[in-house]
C-alpha cells in the first residue's frame, strides 16, 4: 500500500482543499504497459518497456519521436530550455523476449536532456495501449565517446517538417500531447475527475463564467477549445476549481496545438 500526499499553495483556498491531502493507492496485481527504464549502454539507448512488445508491433525508428534541449543556468529559479532540437532514431536490436529494445539516438550530445516519446500507437504483447509514452535521460557526461562537433539546432518542428523520417501527425501526435500534458486532469471517458472529461465536449453546450462575473452557456466550438488552451482563465467552467488548468498553450508549437484540438474534437 502506498500513500501519497500532496499540498498545493495559492490564494485559493477552495483549489487548495480540492487538491491537496492524501491519497491511497493499492497494487491491484496488474502492471499498465509504459516504458519501465531508459539507460545509455555502449553508445546507444536502451529503453525497456514493462511488458512485451506485440509480435507484430512494427517497432521501428519512426516509432519515436525524439527531442532535446539544454537548460541555461539562470541566478532565479529555474532557466530557460536552450538549443532545442530534434533527432533521428534508429532501432538496432529488439531483445527476444520484446522486453527491451536498443536505440541509436543522431546526433546526441553531453549536458542536454533527452525526452524520448514512444508512438501511442505501439501495441503490448497482450494488444494494451501505451499508457504514457514519454521517457527522459539527462546526458550529464558521454562516457569515452568524442563529441560531435556542432550539429544543426533549428526548432524542432521546423525539423521535424524537413526530416521526412517522422511523420506523426493529426491523431498520433495530439494523443501524444493529450496524453502528455492533459490526460492527468481530462478523462476520455465520461467519468468525473478534477477537471470536466473530454468526452462529448465538443458541440456541447458548456456553463461558465466570465472574469467580470457574468454567467453564461455557450457552444464548445473549436474558438472555444482554443481560448480555453491558451487562456484558461478567460471562462471558468461551471463546478470546478479556478486557477488549476495550468498555462501549457505557449509550450505547444502550431502543429502540436493544431493536433491536439482536432484530438479532442474526436473524442466522443
Ligand atoms: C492540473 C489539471 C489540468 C491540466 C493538466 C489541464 N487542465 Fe484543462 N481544465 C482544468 C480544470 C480544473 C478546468 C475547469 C475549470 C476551468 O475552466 O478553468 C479545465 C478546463 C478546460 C477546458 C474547458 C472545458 C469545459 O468543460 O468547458 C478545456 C477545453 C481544457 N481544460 C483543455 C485542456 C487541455 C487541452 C489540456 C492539455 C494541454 C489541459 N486542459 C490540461 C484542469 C486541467
Amino acid at each position: 500500500m502506498l500513500y501519497a500526499g500532496g499540498i498545493a499553495r495559492g490564494s485559493d483556498e477552495k483549489a487548495i482543499h480540492e487538491v491537496s491531502g492524501m491519497t491511497k493507492i493499492r497494487y491491484q496485481q496488474s502492471d499498465v504497459f509504459e516504458p519501465l527504464s531508459l539507460q545509455w549502454k555502449n553508445g546507444e539507448f536502451e529503453l525497456k518497456f514493462t511488458q512485451p512488445l506485440a509480435e507484430d508491433s512494427g517497432i521501428t525508428g519512426q516509432s519515436f519521436a525524439a527531442f532535446s534541449w539544454g537548460m541555461q543556468n539562470t541566478q532565479n529559479y529555474g532557466g530557460p530550455k536552450v538549443g532545442d532540437r530534434a533527432h533521428r532514431v534508429e532501432v538496432t536490436k529488439i531483445s527476444e523476449n520484446r522486453r527491451s529494445v536498443r536505440l541509436r539516438v543522431e546526433g546526441i550530445r553531453e549536458g542536454r536532456v533527452l525526452n524520448l516519446r514512444v508512438s501511442p500507437k505501439l501495441k503490448s504483447e497482450a494488444g494494451e495501449a501505451l499508457r504514457s509514452g514519454d521517457a527522459f535521460y539527462t546526458m550529464t557526461k558521454l562516457p569515452g565517446l568524442e563529441q560531435p562537433t556542432l550539429l544543426t539546432t533549428a526548432d524542432s518542428t521546423e525539423i521535424l517538417r524537413s526530416g521526412g523520417w517522422f511523420d506523426w501527425g493529426g491523431d498520433e501526435l495530439g494523443a501524444s500531447v493529450y496524453q502528455t500534458y492533459c490526460m492527468a486532469c481530462h478523462r476520455k471517458d465520461k467519468q468525473p475527475g478534477i477537471a470536466p472529461s473530454f468526452a462529448g465536449l465538443y458541440g456541447s453546450q458548456r456553463k461558465y463564467t466570465l472574469p467580470s462575473g457574468e454567467s453564461v452557456t455557450g457552444l464548445a466550438d473549436e474558438a472555444y477549445l482554443r481560448e480555453s488552451i491558451l487562456e484558461p482563465n478567460a471562462k471558468l467552467t461551471d463546478g470546478y476549481a479556478p486557477g488549476l488548468m495550468p498555462m501549457i498553450g505557449g509550450q505547444l508549437s502550431k502543429d502540436q496545438l493544431d493536433a491536439l484540438v482536432k484530438y479532442i474534437k474526436g473524442i466522443k
